[in-house]
């Protein structure tokens, strides 16, 4: 009999994406085969994002659209992980009876059990508060966060080095539904690096919700971070190390001198504004004053050579006055982002935002605002882009673009995309690094001049594709 097939979809962030890894490999592990078919999938997983209310949206959306599907194939199933799942467990079901087995977030390899149990007497519903201790055993102790993941690319790897949350932040649904960080032990992480190096790997991204407190759980003898940077860092065949995200108000020197000292590091920092204004700031609980995230970023810029910040803005948190939003634009240009993701208000269930609906700003001031914050961005992010041409910097290459097979795309230090016309029409292999100069800047990418193929990939086989 033919392996049953399976096809995952996931939505939010970096880590739900590694998270969903980590599921095609238990369900590898169990026998099933992964298919970029969805239609044809004998299992569809859907790994969900619950962090604003379009997410959700996005999902039951798509859900919905299966419905038909389901119907017309009665082996076929479906499960629903992740964050969403978390929050609303049961409810999914409600919503949608064609949904064969739903669980959360600290019960991600118990999948391929779960869906054998769904297929012998029907629908399952699991949600965990944390992970089973036995779970934990049966992975020889380890966290589910080490479990060997499928991975998507066989170049670059995403590490995730601390699970959960353990801040407050007043409209942030992550603690409730990821738990409180575990930070993952650093010999197993600089080993696992290691042995993803073996493979032929050079780039990795180490991910956590608040990664400069990473192994504050474990220790409180040193800033652990900067440490790990280090150590990634110094990984033989490792060429580029990033991270994601770190927390404004644990951004410590060390962890800047690590990032200005360890050659590997990318010239990138991800450093999470959300507002201006310290009123704001302190409705959010971030732990910051604008005067001290200024002075932390310039602290940065002073240490590291060229370095590119990007950040991410909410506009419309509750009680934000038109003075409030002015000190945001304001912050804004003074710290020159290289780009900046930025998000209206949404309100979570249960987070202290949710309830301050007494102050929630109106839409139509939030869109305004919202746009204002858009062309201040903009501005410096095409100023910082057009400063670059004329520079070589040295890309990742990535594969061909999306739009035309004829371009190459790759990735700066800076994490800046950069599209090359290769002149003899054959494009490095992805994985590859490069010389391009830089001859244009569009607000999203740069445009180049490939000068030279510097290093080939070494890694031997292309990794099955888990399907998106
Ligand atoms: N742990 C990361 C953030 C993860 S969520 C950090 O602290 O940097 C990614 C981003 O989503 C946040 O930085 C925030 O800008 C945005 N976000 C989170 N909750 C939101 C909400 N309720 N409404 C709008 N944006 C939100
Ligand atoms: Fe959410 Fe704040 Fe934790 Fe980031 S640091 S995941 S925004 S609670
Ligand atoms: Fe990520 Fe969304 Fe969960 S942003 S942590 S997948 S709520």
């Amino acid at each position: 009999m033919a392996p049953r097939t399976f096809y995952i979809r996931t939505f939010g962030c970096q880590m739900n994406e590694h998270d969903s890894e980590r599921l095609a490999g238990s369900l590898v592990a169990d026998g099933l085969v992964a298919t970029d078919d969805m239609e044809t999938a004998d299992v569809v997983v859907f790994n969900t994002c619950c962090i604003r209310e379009n997410a959700d949206n996005k999902f039951y959306g798509h859900l919905g659209n299966l419905k038909t599907l389901r119907e017309s194939r009665p082996d076929m199933q479906i499960a629903v992980g992740g964050c969403l799942a978390q929050m609303d467990g049961e409810e999914i079901r409600r919503r949608a009876g064609h949904v064969d087995v739903v669980f959360g977030t600290h019960n991600l390899t118990r999948a391929p059990a779960l869906l054998r149990q769904a297929a012998a007497a029907g629908p399952v519903v699991e949600i965990l508060d944390e992970a089973l201790p036995d779970e934990q055993a049966a992975n020889g102790g380890q966290l589910v966060a080490a479990l060997a993941a499928e991975r998507d690319v066989p170049y670059s790897a995403w590490v995730n080095i601390q699970m959960g949350c353990d801040n407050s932040c007043a409209y942030c649904i992550v603690p409730a539904v990821r738990g409180g960080e575990v930070s993952r032990p650093m010999d197993e992480l600089v080993a696992e690096v290691g042995s993803l190096a073996g493979r032929g790997v050079t780039e990795v991204t180490l991910l956590g919700q608040n990664v400069n407190s990473y192994g504050r759980d474990i220790t409180r003898r040193r800033p652990l971070f900067a440490d790990l940077l280090r150590q990634v860092g110094a990984v033989e065949g490792i060429r580029r190390v990033r991270f994601t995200s770190p927390h404004p108000k644990d951004l410590r020197p060390e962890t800047i001198a690590a990032m200005a000292e360890t050659e590997a590091v990318c010239n990138h920092l991800h450093l999470p504004l959300q507002s201006g204004s310290d009123a704001v700031l302190s409705a959010m609980r971030r732990g910051y004053s604008a005067e001290r995230y200024l002075e932390r970023l310039a602290a940065a810029r002073a240490a590291i050579d060229d370095l590119a910040v990007t950040t991410d803005i909410i506009v419309g948190f509750p009680g934000e006055t038109d003075e409030d939003f002015e000190q945001t634009l304001a912050v804004a240009a003074e710290a020159a982002y290289d780009s900046a993701y930025t998000f209206i208000f949404s309100p979570r269930p249960g987070t202290r935002a949710a309830a301050m609906e007494d102050r929630f700003v109106d839409a139509e001031v939030i869109a305004e605002r919202f746009e204002r914050l858009r062309v201040v961005v903009e501005r410096t992010a095409d100023h910082r882009h057009r400063a670059r041409i004329g520079r070589v910097e040295e890309v990742m290459v990535e594969g061909p673009s999306k739009r035309d097979p004829a371009v190459a795309t790759g990735r700066t230090s800076q994490n800046k995309l950069v599209h090359f016309v290769p002149p003899d029409g054959r494009l490095p292999a992805p994985g590859s690094y490069a010389d391009v100069e830089v001859t244009g800047a569009a607000r999203h990418h740069l445009t180049g001049r490939l000068l030279a193929v510097t290093s080939r990939p070494s890694h031997r086989v292309r990794i099955p594709v888990t399907a998106r």
